[in-house]
């Protein structure tokens, strides 16, 4: 069985973020989504793994190298236009040939292992199987309809969900895909939908089985989900407690976990947690309060008077505070400098 990795989506709704590297590279308790992704496939035993990407995300194949440090083999495809996963997944064919393989979408995170998704496949003569998840907005997704235990249908966004049942970005498929993707129109949206070719081999007699997952999955496409997903993926790997990296100084802090330091960081005078993801690099002086936010590889805050939360701070960012007691929620871009100047109070 091969693996595929759609990477391509240009991830406008993570702008500033996704400007300066793809979504997939975001990082998510300090690792890179896709690498979550390459995890999972090596955990069922996939190795021979197709990332797509578009050509333009040079940062990809040199942060996964041919994949040997994953105990994988990787084969980059290029899709040069936003036109959808069915399309992605045409691409892809001449990598995957005729071999069931499983499909993921590169900023899709679960906390589940896809074993519901082999064992659904080998314990039935199915011809595929999809991934569903109860989720809280049901018209943002391919929605299924179930019918005893059968699944009978797949919508993609619609406008009056048959069920709260999404479709989340892990499939497997067999060669029948192909035919169906071959028959797609583009959707409104302009993109050859994947629930569409699903529906198509249905309606073509396919079987098509589900398996339901209750762990955690975030599609790791806003910035809100992005902190959504690094406080379940914190809380996963550390609980409450608070790990700090290699030849990293932390001096005069309260830490309340989970908060993840990386290598090389120095950090003093600083309130921090829970749910804070400090990548490599980062200094903090002199913070009131750090929670819920991702600090990404070489900022830094000084004199930050106020309350942090619910923030991203961009590579090699900076915000000096002045010890201002202005606050707010901070969205920062790749090396971006805020300083806001002290406030000159009035004597009464
Ligand atoms: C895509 C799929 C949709 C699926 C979702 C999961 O939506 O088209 O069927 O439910 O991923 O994240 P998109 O992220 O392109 O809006």
């Amino acid at each position: 069985m091969k693996g595929l990795i759609l990477c391509a989506g240009r991830g406008t709704r993570l702008h500033p973020f996704s400007y300066s590297q793809p979504k997939t590279l975001l990082p998510v308790a300090n690792h890179p989504v896709l690498h979550y992704c390459i995890r999972k496939l090596r955990e069922v035993g996939v190795h021979d793994i197709g990332i797509v990407i578009h050509p333009s995300q040079v940062q990809i194949p040199p942060l996964v190298g041919d994949g040997s440090r994953f105990g994988a083999t990787i084969t980059f495809i290029e899709q040069e236009e936003p036109l959808g996963i069915a399309h992605a997944v045409q691409l892809a064919q001449p990598f995957l040939h005729d071999e069931p393989f499983i499909l993921l979408l590169g900023d899709n995170l679960l906390m589940d292992s896809l074993h519901g998704l082999t064992r659904a496949f080998s314990s039935t003569s199915s011809d595929g199987v999809v991934m569903l998840s109860e989720v809280e907005r049901p018209q943002d997704y391919g929605i299924a309809e179930i019918q005893e235990e059968r699944l009978v249908s797949v919508e993609e966004k619609p406008r009056q969900p048959k069920s709260n049942l999404a479709v989340i970005g892990a499939y497997l498929f067999t060669k029948p895909i192909f035919e169906s993707i071959a028959t797609l129109q583009p959707s409104a949206r302009g993109e050859y939908e994947i629930t569409d070719a699903i529906q198509s081999m249905i309606d073509r007699g396919y079987q098509i089985v589900h398996t339901v997952t209750s762990g955690k999955y975030s599609d790791v496409g806003t910035i809100d989900r992005w902190l959504e997903a690094n406080r379940w993926m914190l809380t996963n790997d550390l609980g409450k407690r608070y790990q700090v990296g290699a030849d990293s100084i932390v001096e005069n802090c309260e830490i309340v976990g989970p908060v993840l330091i990386g290598d090389g960081c120095e950090i003093r005078n600083c309130r921090l947690g829970p749910f804070v993801s400090i990548q490599n690099g980062v200094r903090l002086n002199n913070c009131a309060h750090i929670e819920n936010s991702i600090l990404l590889e070489n900022s830094s805050l000084e004199d930050v008077a106020w309350n942090v939360t619910d923030s991203v701070f961009g590579r090699s960012s900076h915000l000096n505070g002045h010890s201002s007691d202005t606050s707010g929620v901070f969205l920062v871009s790749d090396k971006s400098s805020i300083r806001i100047p002290a406030v000159k109070r009035e004597e009464p």
